[in-house]
């Protein structure tokens, strides 16, 4: 007999079906045992009168019952299939559960994360996980569904690579053939997204996947995952409204309420004035307590900052575009502090959510972005050099955007850590969930990639 999904059995009164599921919890009443059996779509309470459900909490089994409506004074109005029961007829134990070694019935949010974290498996068990969980998946597909009919190409880039300055530290990956040299892991797309460009791909986005070796916070994560866009023949302006008619169109999917539209647009320089960060929050406390989302941009950023050790770095973005007015400053190398960058962020209640740019297409431009930040002329050639040809094929002026799906989706759920909205995060301390890594690797791998460890780190 074919499974019935529990969500279903309301529809099916009077008919005998065969569920399958985990065992919610178990009642034993002496002649009568009430078992709640839960699948993905809902739960239902069985009935065996049998003595057959002899049974531990959280074990798969296969029911064949009758539905049954409830009577009146029994229906329960706190479940979906509250107005019917299962009476059980035959009943098998697919997989027992021994005793969980946490509940799963609560919020979670009081039980040690390492536990949680090791058993995440379970954890994902608990209703607001799965709900999270759930969440993000739709959320990710209403985003494809707007670029696709936006007509955007997802295209699929590399992630064993060279690094590309995004500010963080890269993680690395040896080469077994090439013992000695590294791949590595991308800490976004930038610059196979631009080379997509100048191949005439015009609109392209891909839900992709960062790695940056920074320190971990509550909103940070080693890996992460980006919506990344970008678009050929536009300026700021069409890029910043396109990505907002997609939040937007989005966020109200997905029932949420937005406190301004369009979203208010601060200077660098306004934010830092009036909220003194430029990853404010515009809620009002009632705002706050109604889970509104105030979105909002950020943009005309300075293009340099000095850096610890007193030399000129990119703020947000070195392969941006300067704002027009400021181009000549950039290729005469003069008032560096000055230059504003084309650069925009959206923030949204105190995070910065994404980020991104119109690009500088012309060599010459981008040439003189990495000479303000000391590179010599034969190093810009050996790290950027594939960039600086490949503009020289007839590039389309282009530029771009991505957004942090953890952040989005914490922003979405309400929750505080982006390990709530991640199905298998790391700790806090950097170690996978599950499985245990990072962890040592045999002497056969290291000999294969050519390497040696030295002797207090082995
Ligand atoms: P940026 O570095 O600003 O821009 O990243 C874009 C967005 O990604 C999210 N994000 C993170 N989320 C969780 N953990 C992290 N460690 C993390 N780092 C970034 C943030 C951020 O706004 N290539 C450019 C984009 C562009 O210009 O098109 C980039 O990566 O929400």
């Amino acid at each position: 007999m074919l499974r019935v999904l529990i969500k279903d059995t309301v529809g099916k009164i009077g008919e005998e079906v065969t569920l399958y599921g985990w065992v919610n919890a178990v009642r034993d009443h002496g002649k009568i045992t009430f078992i709640d059996l839960r699948d993905s779509s809902g739960i239902v309470q069985a009935v065996d009168a049998k003595g057959l459900a002899k049974v531990s909490a959280e074990s798969v089994v296969r029911i064949v019952g009758l539905i049954k409506a409830r009577p009146e004074k029994m229906v329960n109005p706190n479940i979906e299939t509250g107005k019917v029961e299962i009476e059980i007829k035959s009943f098998d134990v697919l997989s027992k559960s021994q005793e969980l070694p946490f509940p799963i019935d609560g919020d979670g949010y009081d039980i040690n994360e390492e536990v949680r974290l090791k058993y995440r498996y379970l954890d994902l068990r608990r209703k607001r996980l799965n709900r999270n969980i759930r969440l993000r998946s739709q959320f990710v597909q209403n985003i494809r569904n707007f670029l696709f009919s936006n007509n955007f190409l997802e295209v699929e880039t590399p992630l064993l690579s060279q690094s590309t300055p995004e500010g963080s530290r890269d993680f690395l990956v040896p080469s077994r053939l090439q013992p000695g040299n590294f791949y590595a892991l991308p800490q976004s797309p930038q610059q196979y997204k631009q080379l997509l460009m100048v191949a005439g791909m015009e609109r392209y986005f891909q839900i992709a996947r960062c790695m940056r070796d920074e320190d971990l916070r509550a909103d940070r994560g080693f890996e992460h995952t980006q919506i990344d866009i970008e678009m050929s023949f536009v300026e700021r302006e069409d890029v910043m409204n396109i990505l907002e008619k997609m939040i937007t169109e989005v966020m109200e999917k997905m029932g949420q309420k937005i406190k301004k539209k369009p979203f208010p647009v601060f200077t660098y320089k306004e934010a830092m004035e009036k909220f003194k960060s430029d990853k404010f929050d515009l809620r009002t406390e009632e705002e706050k307590k109604e889970s509104v989302k105030a979105f909002a941009w950020v943009i005309d950023f300075p293009f340099f900052e000095k850096d610890k050790e007193g030399k000129w770095t990119f703020t947000h973005n070195p392969f941006s575009n300067p704002m027009p007015e400021y181009v000549s400053d950039l290729l005469q190398k003069k008032n560096i502090e000055g230059i504003l960058t084309s650069q925009y962020d959206l923030v949204c209640n105190g995070f910065e959510v994404g980020g991104g740019s119109i690009r500088s297409h012309d060599p010459q431009i981008l040439e003189s972005v990495f000479e303000v930040m000391g590179y010599k002329k034969d190093e810009i050639k050996q790290k950027f050099g594939h960039m600086l040809t490949a503009f020289s094929y007839g590039t389309p002026p282009h530029g771009g955007c991505a957004f942090g799906v953890d952040r989005l989706m914490m922003i979405l759920t309400g929750e505080q850590y982006l390990r709530e909205v991640v199905a298998f995060p790391m700790t806090s301390g950097g170690r996978t969930a599950v499985m245990d890594a990072p962890s040592p690797v045999s002497p056969t791998q290291l000999r294969e990639l050519g390497l040696s460890l030295r002797k207090s780190e082995k």
